[in-house]
């Protein structure tokens, strides 16, 4: 059959996007990149917003509603995990429904639909969930490839619904990753992403651990030994992880930033919020000067890291003076870029058992005040350390919004869209003179 995917939320729905295209070719599928050509299309949704929760469910409602004889949908992913069964319900017409940790009943469910089968729902066994490795999913030529180390969070922040969908955490064993990071690498992979919701906690828990697994410095600290061994495999010339957490930001980490060429200067720090209260509230397990202290640490051991971060806005009981403190750190710590979300309860959370007290227009009002905040320090950090300099650019073919140009990634995780060489292709590594910058995007010419 034709399948097409399309995926919403995050890294980590985008890998799950990869095996299940990768698990539904090895049996026999064949995947269309057309989703009007697809015999079964399938929804990878997620749940850590309401808003993102309504855009599936918005999404499988049209789908349902076209009634193409013979055509299948499935729905996977967080929203899948969370709601279960009840999503035939929301959504007459669905015909499979596999959570997060069945993923690999996934060919199953779609040859159960198309016998005639079904409703198929699995959202069994969240903790032992199968685990497809990148080696069977990339087939096709690709130079860069998201690798999990670290699944499910143990953390208990107030308002995250992850814990609810993605399980207790547990990390994969070290040997397993590094295998699977050197068949990407023989490949052709040159650049890894490591992935965890809290990637930083790496191998605390009921992780197996090669016996010296004890840093240089006697700290017991496997996250940033995984980084070394990662970066040490032939043919890797790029490291990176998400998320990361303050705590995980240790001396130790700093060393590996500093020593290890491979590993790009450049951490997914959320920060949530500047207020020490909402931080209390939120149970996030710092204060601001703890986050500042993190940074400082690690812009100590390599002064040119970027840092990017994700802040929510409005949560229960957020005042103007909250709100002010966010503002304050932010704009001490300039960041390079930011998400920013408006806070929304999510079922089964702790926070959603208080008042969602901020109305919706002064969520929206903090919103756009600290968009238009992190724009603007954007662009001043453009033009201290960007515009004007050579950067070194991996390639990622065309640019999503102008097919003539190509975009790629620096270093620091910046876009960069250029005029392609002759013959370039994606995965080449470019040095590209920076000649201006928009707050997300830089813009410059290939130099030789
Ligand atoms: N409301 C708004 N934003 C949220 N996030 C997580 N849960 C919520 C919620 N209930 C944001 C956090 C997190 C990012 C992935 O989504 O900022 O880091
Ligand atoms: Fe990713 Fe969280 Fe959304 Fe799931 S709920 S897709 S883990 S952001």
């Amino acid at each position: 059959m034709k399948f097409f995917i399309r995926t919403y939320g995050c890294q980590m729905n985008e890998r799950d996007s990869e095996a299940a295209a990768a698990l539904l070719r090895q049996h026999g599928h064949e995947q269309v990149l057309n989703e009007a050509d697809a015999d079964v299309i399938i929804v990878n949704t997620c749940s850590v917003r309401s808003k993102a929760e309504a855009k599936a469910l918005g999404k499988l409602g049209i789908l349902a509603s076209e009634r193409r004889p013979g055509r299948l949908i499935g729905v996977m992913g967080c929203m899948a995990q969370r709601l279960g069964a009840d999503v035939f319900e929301k959504v007459p017409g669905i015909n499979f429904v596999i959570g997060t940790g069945s993923l690999g009943l996934l060919p199953r469910a779609v040859e159960t639909a198309a016998g005639g089968g079904g409703p198929f729902v699995d959202v069994g066994d969240l903790l032992n969930g199968s685990v497809c490795t990148s080696a069977h999913v990339y087939d096709n030529q690709q130079a860069k490839a998201f690798v999990n180390v670290l699944f499910g969070c143990d953390r208990r922040c107030s308002y995250c619904v992850v814990p609810f969908v993605r399980g207790r955490e547990r990390s994969r064993p070290a040997e397993e990753i590094l295998a699977e990071v050197l068949d990407l690498a023989q490949h052709g992979v040159r650049e890894i992403t490591l992935l965890g919701q809290s990637v930083l906690s790496y191998g605390r828990k009921g992780n197996v651990w090669s016996p010296d697994h004890v840093s240089p410095r006697g700290l017991t600290e496997p996250f940033p030994k995984l980084l070394e061994a990662v970066a040490a495999v032939p043919g890797i010339r790029r490291v990176r992880f998400t998320s990361a957490h303050p705590s995980g930001c240790t001396p130790e980490l700093a060393r590996v930033f500093a020593t290890v060429e491979q590993i790009c200067e450049h951490v997914h720090l959320p920060l949530q919020s500047g207020s020490d209260r909402i931080l209390k509230m939120m149970r996030r397990g710092y204060t601001v000067d703890d986050y500042r202290r993190a940074v400082e640490r690690l812009r100590q051991a390599v002064p040119t890291m970027a840092f990017t971060t994700d802040i929510i806005v409005g949560f229960p009981t957020e005042t103007e003076e909250d709100f002010e403190a966010t503002r304050a750190i932010v704009e001490e710590i300039g960041f390079d870029n930011a998400f920013v979300f408006k806070y929304s309860p999510r079922p089964g959370t702790l926070a959603a058992e208080w008042k969602d007290d901020v109305p919706p227009s002064e969520k929206l009002k903090r919103n756009k005040i600290l968009l238009e905040d992190l724009d603007r320090i954007a662009m001043k950090r453009h033009q201290q350390k960007r515009i004007g300099s050579i950067q070194e650019v991996m390639a990622d073919g065309f640019s999503p919004r102008n097919r003539k140009m190509w975009s790629g990634r620096t270093r620091d995780f910046m876009t960069v869209v250029f005029e392609p060489p002759a013959g370039a292709r994606p995965g080449d590594f470019l040095n590209i003179l920076i000649r201006r910058a928009t707050p997300q995007t830089l813009y410059g010419e290939v130099r030789p």
